[in-house]
Formats: structure tokens, sequence, C-alpha cells
């Protein structure tokens, strides 16, 4: 069902696009005309010409839209005249707009468009300027043209739930503020998007629920973000030692298909707050350094094939309150000093092979312990699978691990000069994010809060690994309210120009 749909859309892509460098050719061949239009200033004429052999052939090889400037319009300013052809140019690249959100693009007034907010240049306060987008639950269903790049100041670029296919625009490169890239739940589809990389302001990249595939580059997590989602797309890696490098406070890579170890440089991470590995591929044993992370308040590990035991340094978590390591190979004695945590709220260790649980852990708010081998405890394994499983012991050097490499005593200040001015995202909404529908119809226009938690996949038979289905997320839990809502409360962007710093991430992954 799904498949037909999209293998629809891309079908109407390509004609689109077909149709699209036909329009283009014809437009180049007459561009020498074109200086002939009455009133048109010279460098108006420069410009669409230019334009015109853009559209054709961009230093990319990329095509562009047709958008020519009716010579009457009049525009306050130059960026927003370019935040115009943009914005026309996006128009043109929708298919499908069943709620009307672009009728009104008409007209050189681009701040009263919907779902575009103006803000005072930052470089100039005497100009304004297009500073944010916000066309999340929009349900459109087109792509993304290259001539978005022309929205230099752009802050927040929130396009959440629509039906957005194709790939992120090489342009987006202009986008030197860009500080929130939100395309979550959308259809993107092919290769990590490099040009996030070369976005000198972004803090917060949102792709998850997306159809993204292959590696993700290394280099990712030597950015500046404070928050990455790419959970529910098709990745496919190992995570690189240099994670630890990475300064954010959420990271989401759940439904993937990461593999290898879980590296010990997680142990660098000091300002993270929420990590969520579930539902991969991760095979090891778990690192003692993640007892480091003083200010983790969630840790979910569940289905993936980690082995050995927990560590006893986990109980250096000292603001922890969920930890999920359900649905794994891990053995041992569960450490009393991880039940003793003082904000340890929800502890899930069921499904796993798990011999010793002290009676602290039976006194935490809320655990599940179930499917373990425990002596003396309700639900567990068979005698004989845990005695199948505990013949073998686990030796946690033969996953060859890449050895922990502390941190200097006076570690580099994570974040640049500028201020992040808000605190930290706010304490998790501990339920996994509401995911795309798995069926065709769109997904519903208004936001419901998302799900109260439920496992992901379907249990997985003893321990095989986790759901090895090709198109990742089980559908099974899934199907109900599409991803976060926008962030922010009132008015997006940076509408009163006080700054072009952003509220914090969404609290939902
Ligand atoms: C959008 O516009 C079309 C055509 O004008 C109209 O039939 C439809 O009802 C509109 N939809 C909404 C949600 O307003
Ligand atoms: C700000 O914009 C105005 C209007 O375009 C222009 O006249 C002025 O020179 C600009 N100032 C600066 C500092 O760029
Ligand atoms: C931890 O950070 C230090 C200093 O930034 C770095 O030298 C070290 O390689 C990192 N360790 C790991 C395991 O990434
Ligand atoms: C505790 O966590 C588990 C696993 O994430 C979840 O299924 C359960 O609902 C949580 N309990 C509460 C009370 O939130």
């Amino acid at each position: 069902m799904k498949k037909t749909t999209h293998s629809h859309l891309h079908l109407s892509l390509l004609i689109a696009l077909f149709l699209g460098t036909v329009v283009c050719l014809s437009a180049a061949k007459q561009a020498p005309t074109i200086s002939s239009y009455g009133g048109l200033s010279d460098a108006d004429a420069m410009y669409i010409k230019k334009r015109q052999l853009l559209y054709y052939k961009d230093e990319f090889g990329d095509r562009g839209e047709r958008v020519t400037v009716d010579p009457s319009l009049v525009f306050p300013n130059p960026r927003l005249r370019n935040a115009y052809i943009a914005l026309q140019a996006w128009k043109q690249a929708i298919f499908s707009d069943p709620l009307n959100l672009t009728a009104n693009w008409v007209g050189s007034q681009v701040c009263n468009y919907e779902g575009v907010f103006c803000a005072p240049a930052p470089d100039n306060k005497t100009i304004r300027t297009v500073a944010g987008i916000d066309l999340n639950h929009g349900d459109i269903a087109g792509y993304l043209p290259e001539e978005l790049g022309l929205l230099v100041d752009l802050a927040l670029f929130h396009i959440n739930s629509n039906r957005f296919c194709g790939t992120v625009p090489r342009k987006f490169k202009d986008m030197r503020l860009l500080f929130e890239l939100d395309l979550s739940n959308n259809r993107f589809a092919g290769k990590f998007p490099q040009v996030v990389l070369k976005l000198p302001s972004l803090k917060f990249l949102d792709l998850r629920f997306n159809e993204f595939e292959g590696t993700v580059p290394k280099e990712l997590f030597d950015k500046d973000l404070d928050a990455i989602f790419i959970n529910h797309n098709r990745f496919v890696f190992d995570l690189p030692e240099n994670l630890g490098n990475s300064p954010v406070s959420v990271i989401v890579l759940a439904n993937n298909k990461f593999h290898g170890c879980v590296p010990s440089s997680l142990g660098n991470m000091s300002n993270l707050n929420e990590i969520i590995l579930m539902n991969n591929g991760f095979r090891s044993c778990m690192p003692a350094e993640i007892g480091l992370l003083k200010d983790l308040t969630v840790l979910d590990v569940s289905f993936n094939q980690l082995m050995g035991p927990l560590p006893d340094a986990f109980g250096g978590m000292a603001s922890l309150e969920q930890l999920n390591v359900a649905h794994n190979m891990l053995s041992g004695k569960i450490p009393a000093s991880i039940c003793k945590l003082p904000n340890l709220d929800n502890f899930t260790f069921s499904y796993n092979f798990f011999t010793g649980e002290p009676p602290v852990c039976l006194s935490l708010p809320d655990f599940s312990d179930r499917r373990n081998c425990l002596p003396a405890r309700p639900l567990q394994r068979s005698a004989a699978q845990c005695n199948a499983f505990l013949s073998r012991p686990v030796d946690c050097s033969s996953f060859r691990c890449a050895p922990f490499v502390p941190s200097l005593p006076p570690p580099p200040p994570p974040s640049p000069p500028m201020p992040v001015p808000s605190p930290p995202p706010p304490p998790p909404v501990y339920s996994p994010p509401p995911p795309p529908p798995s069926s065709s119809p769109p997904p519903p226009i208004h936001y419901k809060p998302p799900p109260s938690p439920s496992p992901p996949p379907p249990p997985a038979v003893y321990y095989h690994s986790p759901p090895p289905l090709s198109p990742p997320p089980p559908p099974v839990i899934y199907g109900s309210p599409p991803p976060p809502t926008p962030v922010y409360e009132g008015p997006l962007p940076p509408i009163t120009g006080v700054s072009y710093a952003s509220p914090p991430p969404p609290p939902f992954y």
C-alpha cells in the first residue's frame, strides 16, 4: 500500500523533473530578449537573465524552478525579493496542498504568506527579512527546490509531517543562520544530506521518520549541535569513536540499522540528557564509561544484541530517571548501585539473562524483570534456555571495541562563544515518537500527544536479533499521530526580532 503510493509519488516527481527540464531549456533560449521588458532596470534584467541560466543549470548541474518576477511587483528590499523567488519556486514544486496552506503565496508581501515569518535582519535592523518557515503538519506533497537557498537569513525551517520527497537541496548551504532544521516525518530519501554539515549555525537537526539510507558521516558528531534526531530511517553503520565529541544534549538513533560497539567515548558526552539507541543492531558489552554521564536522564538501549554485565559504574548516573536495557543478551547480576539511583523511576531489564537482582530493585517505582534467569522471580526464562545461554561465557574484549580515552583535565568547552540562551531541552517525555502512518493516507492534521509509551518492536523470540524487517519501523504499533509538534509556544520565529536565539528543541523523540 505504502509502497504503491511511493512509487506513484516518485513517478510524478520524475515527470515533473522532466517537464521542468523542458521548461528550463526554453526559458534559457528566451533569455536574450528579456531586457526588452519595459520598466525593468538593467540590474533586474541581468538578474533575471542570470536566474534563467541558473534554472537551466546551476553550478551543481541541478535544475531550478522557472520563476520570473513580474516587474510591477514592488518589494520592500532585495532580500524579500529573493524570498519571493524562493517561495514561488517552492510553490511550483508542490504537487498537493490539501489544506491550502500556500494558497495565499501570491504577490510581493511574502511576510504575509502562510507559514512564513519575518523579522528584522540580524545584520541590518532597518530591513525585514524571512527568518522562519513553519509548515508543520501541512500534509503537503512536493519537493524542495534549490531556490530555497535564497532564504539566506532563515533561522528556522520546520516542515515536519508533510509529504516532501527527494533530497535536501545543496543550496541550503547558503543558510548561514539556520539554527533549527526539522524535516521529520516526510518522504525524503537517499543518502544522509551532507549539506547539513555545512550549516555553521545549526543546533537542532531532526531527520526522523524519513527514508534516508546508507551511512551517517562521522563529521556530524564533531558539529556543535544540541540535538540530533535521526531515528526511523534506514541508516546502516557503526557508530564512530568521535561520537564522544558531540556536545548534544539529546541524540536519538533508534530504529535504524546501526551495529558494532556502543562506543566508550559516550563517557565524554558531558552535556548528554537523553540517548536512545533502541532497536538497532549494536553488539558489544556496555561500556562502563556511560556511568560518567552525570546529567543523563534517559538511557534506552533496548532491542539490540548487547551482552555481558551491566557495569557497577552505571550507579554514577546521578540524574538517571529512565533506564531501558530490555531485549538484549545481558547477563550477570544487576548492580545495586543502579537501583539505588535517587531519581530512577523506571528500570526495564526484561528479556535478558540476568541471574541476580538485589532487593532494592524491587522497590523502584516501576521496573520490569521478566524473562530473565532470576531465581524466585515470576515469569522467568526456562532453565533450559538459561543454561544454554549461560554456559557460554561472554568475553567483552572479543568485540574489539575501541578503548576509552578520557577528556583532559580542562575539557574543551563543547560549545563555542555563542551562548545557548535557553536551557537544555526540557525533561523528556519518555515515549517513542509518534510515528508516521503506516498506510498511505496522510497523517492526521491535528496534533495529538504521542501515544502512551509502548515498547517498539514486537518482542523478539528468544534472543534473535531485533526484527530484521527490511521496511524498518515495525508497523504494528504505528499508525498514530505524527511526530513532534512545533516546538514553540506562541509565534514561532524571532518575530519581534529580539534575537535569533531560538527555544530549545522539542521534548519528544
Ligand atoms: C482548498 O481549496 C479548494 C479549492 O479552492 C477547496 O475545494 C478545498 O475545500 C480547500 N480545502 C480546505 C481544507 O480549505
Ligand atoms: C540596511 O538596509 C538599508 C535598506 O536597504 C540600506 O539603505 C542600508 O545601507 C543598510 N545598512 C547596512 C548597514 O547595510
Ligand atoms: C574524550 O575527549 C578527549 C578530549 O576532548 C579526547 O582526547 C578523547 O579522545 C575523547 N575520548 C574518546 C574515547 O573519544
Ligand atoms: C517504563 O518503561 C517501559 C519501557 O520503556 C515502558 O514500557 C513502561 O510503560 C514505563 N513505565 C512507566 C510507568 O512509564
